[in-house]
């Protein structure tokens, strides 16, 4: 049975009380459908991204790297959700993704934690378990051994790592999501019909939005904890969605191509 939102947890679990939530990478793929989530949850968002963030009132224009736009952005903050990011591989690893996602990183997490912020929810990928991922066995989970498949995998075991930190150091309640493959473009959404294994890591974005919407409301009492979020596979479970379901409530609801009309009617790649 699927949950419309968040399945219920134990009754007497708090929910994590919701104050401000600031979504960076707001407008991105995954960080548009976050933002229509808490939107309709009625959870106050505010969104920071390089470019302006449709259909958010609250919506920051400036970039991760910058301490005066970070500092800026997390005023007032309680939860933040980190997206902004150079989301894959690229050629100019030293000029672009490098300062996104170690020294964007940095700054966002040093000014959370200057706002005491609560709750870090850090956008992972499922690329930090990539060899194993292509051989099994399945399904993997968090206690499995990390094989990250180049350098964009390597900076987010880095966040990893540094949200394991601010866990054990400030007390912070760490949510590192390793999220499946929700595509961006139109040429994305061809290689995943082409490919048996890519449709079972698809993560439709009603999924992902819903997902981080349980991240932000799951209880208080979640300290630090790795989970994994895919829409439901066709074939294979290869990414242990069990912890997930336990810790935050959440379920996927679709399955590929569901939701690949968002994508496609946003893309002119
Ligand atoms: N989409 C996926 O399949 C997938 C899978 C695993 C992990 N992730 C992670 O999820 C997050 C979101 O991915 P996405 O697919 O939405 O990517 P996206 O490229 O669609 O969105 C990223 C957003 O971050 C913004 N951004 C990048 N650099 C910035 C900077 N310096 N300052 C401010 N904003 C900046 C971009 O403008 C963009 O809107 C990323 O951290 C990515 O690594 C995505």
């Amino acid at each position: 049975m699927f949950a419309s939102k968040c399945v219920p947890l134990k009754a007497d679990s708090k929910l994590c009380a919701t104050g401000l939530t600031l979504v960076t990478g707001s407008a991105g793929r995954v960080g548009k459908a976050v933002c229509a989530e808490l939107n309709k949850r009625r959870i106050p968002v505010r969104g920071f991204d390089r470019v302006p963030t449709p259909d958010v009132a609250d919506a920051i224009v400036g970039t991760i790297t910058d301490p005066a736009d970070v500092r800026r952005a997390m005023t007032g903050v309680t939860t933040l959700i980190h997206l902004a990011a150079c989301p894959d591989d690229v050629e100019d690893v030293s000029g672009e993704l490098l300062p996104a996602n170690i020294n964007g990183l940095y700054q966002i997490m040093e000014a959370a934690r200057a706002q005491n912020v609560r709750r870090y929810i850090l956008a992972s990928s499922g690329q930090v378990n990539w060899w194993h991922n292509q051989s099994g066995p399945w399904p993997i989970d968090a206690q499995d051994p990390i094989s990250p498949k180049y350098w964009y995998a390597a900076t987010k075991m880095f966040m990893e790592s540094i949200g394991r930190g601010f866990h054990e150091t400030h007390g912070a309640s760490v949510i590192i999501a390793r999220l499946g493959w929700c595509p961006r473009t139109k040429a994305q959404v061809e290689e995943i019909a082409a490919s048996a294994w890519a449709q079972d890591v698809y993560l439709s974005p009603g999924d992902a939005g819903r997902f981080f919407g349980c991240c932000v409301e799951a209880p208080e009492s979640l300290t630090h904890t790795i989970l994994y979020a895919t829409s439901r596979p066709l074939r294979t479970l290869l990414y242990d969605l069990e912890t997930t379901r336990k810790e935050i409530g959440w379920e996927p609801l679709e399955h590929w191509p569901q939701g690949i009309d968002i994508i496609l009617n946003n893309s002119t790649r």
